[in-house]
């Protein structure tokens, strides 16, 4: 049985750590795990990561970034997310569509409406199962984040005004109320964290 699960928050709030936690448990159950991210996989989306998170010589226009982001998933979408589905495989994903709604749309300030509608359109239709949220004061991930110097890219370097922004979007979609989106507290340890996420799959 094939499923989509999704992993969504600010900067260093866990996802990525969480993500590979519960790949590996899943795989340990003898699911057959697909672990993907966004941006950034695949040939296009190599090259649109280069772009909008890694060089820092283009001041990208937001509307621009919303683009790349949004052509990045497309493509991972046909191209990753939907053979391996088709094959049976469990298939996580650290970040998706809501990302884009709450970078792009409330950390960016572009019309929530379009973003939305850019987001969606870009998934081709294909909605995760199931998304963590991974809940944490924004000071909180910020301060965990100065620890990975090496891996900082564009988005980390955004002032503290920006990821407030961003958790703020991620809070209005919650106030929706939508049933896959699971909130998560994120701001105890990571095993801690992994027993609450591993608790949906039991
Ligand atoms: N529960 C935790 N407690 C303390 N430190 C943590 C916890 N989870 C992850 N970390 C550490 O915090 C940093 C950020 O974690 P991680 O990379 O998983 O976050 P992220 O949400 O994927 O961030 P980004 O959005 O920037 O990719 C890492 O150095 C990681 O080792
Ligand atoms: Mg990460």
């Amino acid at each position: 049985m094939s499923r989509f699960i999704t992993f969504e928050g600010i900067d260093g709030s866990g996802k990525s750590t969480q993500a590979k936690l519960l790949a590996d448990y899943l795989s340990g159950k003898g699911e057959e795990v697909f672990f993907t991210k966004e941006p950034g996989e695949g040939k296009l989306g190599e090259a649109i990561r280069n772009e909008i998170l890694d060089r820092r010589d283009i001041d990208i226009e937001p509307y621009a970034e919303l683009c790349l982001f949004c052509a990045d998933r497309a493509q991972h979408v046909r191209e990753l997310i939907v053979p391996k589905l088709k094959d049976g495989c469990t298939v996580i994903c650290d970040r998706y569509y809501d990302s884009t709604l709450a970078y792009q749309g409330f950390g960016r300030g572009l019309d929530p409406n379009l973003v939305s509608h850019m987001a969606m359109a870009s998934s081709l239709g294909v909605e995760p199962d199931i998304t963590f949220f991974l809940s944490i004061p924004v000071e909180q991930a910020l301060l965990r984040l100065k620890d990975r110097e090496k891996e900082r890219n564009k988005m980390d370097e955004e002032p503290f005004e920006f990821h407030s922004r961003v958790d703020r979007g991620y809070r209005v979609l919650i106030e929706k109320s939508i049933p896959r989106i699971k909130v998560i507290e994120a701001s105890t340890s990571p095993e801690e964290i992994h027993t609450e996420i591993k608790s949906f799959f039991e």
